[in-house]
């Protein structure tokens, strides 16, 4: 039955379509949450010059592929950071700028960060899906 295939691919189509126009739409929201905390391109600049990546694996950050803390990858996704604060805009402000106050005695150390440079860098890492 030619004429239902040619139905079912229809759907198909249709069904791809809207699946990546959702997609790019989550792809906005994201992407505006971030920009609503700080610079994301300026946090990808100081991620860069901060020397996260000599610990993390961060995408869309160049060399940043080292495993001696936990990879930063879907970080618009984690839960919890170190384990132990909600991961929300301003425990992640606080968590950069001071994890030795937070974990003490973890291999992260405080890398002395003003809160407008956590502010940017928590932003970059809102927008990794
Ligand atoms: C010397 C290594 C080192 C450097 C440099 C470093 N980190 Fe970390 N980082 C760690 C370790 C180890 C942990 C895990 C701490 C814990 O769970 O107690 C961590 C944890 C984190 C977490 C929480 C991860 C999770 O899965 O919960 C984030 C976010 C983070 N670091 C971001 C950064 C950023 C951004 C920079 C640069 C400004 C940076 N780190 C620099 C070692 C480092």
């Amino acid at each position: 039955m030619p004429g239902l295939n040619a139905v079912a691919g229809l759907f198909a189509l249709a069904g791809l379509t809207l699946f990546s126009l959702a997609g790019d739409e989550d792809e906005t929201a994201r992407v505006e949450r971030a920009t609503a905390i700080g610079d994301p391109a300026v946090g990808a600049e100081l991620i860069d010059r901060a020397g996260c990546g000599s610990c993390h694996m961060i995408p869309g950050i160049d060399r940043a592929e080292v495993l001696v803390g936990p990879p930063l990858i879907h970080w618009s996704r984690r839960r919890y950071i170190a384990g132990l604060l909600r991961n929300t805009p301003s425990n992640m402000i606080t968590w950069l700028m001071a994890p030795q106050e937070v974990v003490p005695g973890n291999a992260m150390p405080d890398l002395g960060l003003t809160e407008e440079q956590a502010r940017d860098i928590t932003a970059y890492l809102y927008t990794l899906e």
